[in-house]
């Protein structure tokens, strides 16, 4: 009799709650069976043993690790106001793996997109640290005095590793302490490799992890022995030496020409048509860094090389310095002056929601942040796109925008969807208040909780009349697109 009783109830609060709920509603010497053919040949990845004395010649005025340590501590003393400095993980041999952060507010988590450099993957192409050291020191000095600094400090959160292989560097080789390739030892999309997490160099680890906590909405790693800039994918499906597009193949065409055209020389390439390449086209590898971090990273990753010679004179580095700061500065920049950006709220209860955004005809969606539920998705100007965000347990919204040279915001607020199928789903606003009428059915006070599911009930229906209120308020910006001046 109690157990029907409550079971009336049950099917009682759940059918009030259904009425109103909406209220409340990127050569490596390993080997792995993947052996590049054109690895000697590349120039790329030329690794010779007998380099090692003229290479410990040529360190002459490079940065030790532990110059490099002191130098980004003192970037950070430097520049704290603007900065953060953590570590991500240790190499090998223990060196911590250090990074700058750069925002006006370091740290806090904020509705802006986030870029990471990463220098020095392989031990012995040390441009790269050395460049991303100047490249901090730069923004600091003119922040508030050139206007592409200061747009980078204010608007997006610049995370520099200077170098991911401290060992290697040290070591004067290309793999780490291990002798692996670290841009050889992430998962593949198309082969089974590196799949046991345990069996990865605690250096590819370091980054793995560092994308779980970290949202990226686009990076890139810095080489050396190349002037180009290398985009997805990296490999081919059938081993091929083929130009294999991604979904994002124009997106990642419009960040490469950017990069090769603002840079010094590398657009005037004789090798590569305006200096850049897809990666699989040039030659393709497997287990690298930059296809990861597109497939399960959510972060559109270049990998860049940047001087002909791996390791050059150290009295040339100012030069080369010179001939990238533009390309790196316009990079980073291109997360807020072009793409589509917004924030995700649900109708019911306006809170921020963890939504997928994809666009119409391409196979690839980023999700918005969990907590604040920003979104920031690159994509070619001059061209239209069909914007849709998805969040289950909501209807999905649509909307067109057409891109011009400037960026858009598009925010979306998305309407509990309670047709059959999906009204037992998790919905954000309705999860809480449901467990909370469940708890109080469990108890005894069977009375009691009567009248809690009628007061709860009455006070949904006030605030759905409010929703309702609301949601008719903010529906007109509903799918709108206003440009944002940056
Ligand atoms: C770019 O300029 C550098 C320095 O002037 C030169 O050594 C290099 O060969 C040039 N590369 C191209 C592709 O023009
Ligand atoms: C979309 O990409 C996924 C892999 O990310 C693939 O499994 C799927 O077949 C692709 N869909 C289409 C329609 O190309
Ligand atoms: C819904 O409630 C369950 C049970 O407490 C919880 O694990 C889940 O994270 C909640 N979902 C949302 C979307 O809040
Ligand atoms: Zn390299």
């Amino acid at each position: 009799m109690a157990n029907l009783n409550s079971s009336f109830l049950l099917f009682l609060s759940l059918n009030l709650f259904h009425i109103f709920h909406t209220a409340i509603a990127r050569g490596g010497e390993r080997d792995s069976g993947f052996v590049d053919k054109t690895y000697a040949a590349s120039g790329r990845h030329l690794f010779e043993e007998n380099h090692f004395q003229k290479l410990n010649t040529l360190a002459h005025g490079y940065m030790t690790n532990s110059d490099l340590e002191k130098a980004i501590k003192a970037f950070h003393g430097r520049c704290g106001h603007l900065s953060r400095i953590y570590s991500i993980g240790k190499s090998v041999l223990g060196v911590p793996l250090w990074v700058m952060e750069i925002s006006n507010n370091p740290g806090k988590e904020e509705a802006k997109p986030a870029f990471k450099f990463i220098g020095n993957v392989h031990g012995d192409e040390p441009v790269g640290r050395e460049l991303l050291l100047l490249l901090a020191n730069w923004l600091c000095d003119n922040y508030m005095k050139n206007p592409l600094a200061t747009l980078i400090v204010d608007k997006v959160h610049l995370h520099i590793l200077p170098s991911m292989n401290p060992d290697g560097f040290s070591l004067r080789r290309r793999g780490n302490a291990k002798g692996i390739d670290l841009n050889r030892d992430f998962p593949d999309q198309f082969f089974p490799m590196n799949d046991d997490f345990n069996k990865r160099q605690p250096e590819t680890k370091a980054i793995m992890n560092w994308l779980k906590e970290m949202r990226f909405t686009a990076s890139a790693s810095l080489h050396g022995g190349a002037l180009v800039a290398n985009y997805p994918w990296d490999g081919t499906e059938d081993k091929s030496k083929s130009y294999y597009a991604c979904p994002d193949d124009e997106a990642f065409r419009y960040m490469a020409k950017l990069y090769s055209h603002s840079h010094h020389n590398m657009s005037r390439s004789k090798e590569f048509e305006e200096g850049i390449t897809n990666g699989a086209h040039w030659y393709p590898i497997y287990g690298g860094m930059q296809d990861w971090n597109y497939i399960y990273g959510g972060c559109f990753e270049l990998t860049l090389e940047i001087s002909d010679n791996k390791w050059p004179p150290a009295n040339e580095l100012r030069m080369i310095w010179q001939f990238n700061k533009m390309s790196m500065l316009d990079l980073v920049a291109s997360l807020v002056k072009s793409g589509v950006h917004g924030r995700i709220f649900s109708s019911d209860c306006g809170e921020p929601l963890p939504a997928s955004i994809a666009i119409k005809g391409i196979n690839y969606t980023i999700k918005a942040s969990e907590r604040l539920a920003d979104y920031h998705r690159l994509l070619v100007p001059g061209q239209q796109y069909e914007v849709m965000a998805t969040m289950p347990g909501y209807k999905t919204r649509t909307t067109t925008i057409v891109m011009g040279d400037e960026p858009m915001t598009v925010d979306f607020i998305l309407e509990p969807d309670f047709s059959l199928s999906s009204s037992f789903l998790p919905n954000h606003c309705s999860n809480r208040s449901s467990l909370k009428i469940f708890k109080l059915i469990s108890k005894p006070h069977l009375q009691v909780s009567l009248t809690l599911v009628l007061i709860l009930a009455f006070l949904c229906f006030l605030m759905k009349r409010k929703a309702i209120v609301n949601h008719f308020k903010v529906r007109k910006s509903v799918g709108q697109r206003r440009v944002s001046a940056v």
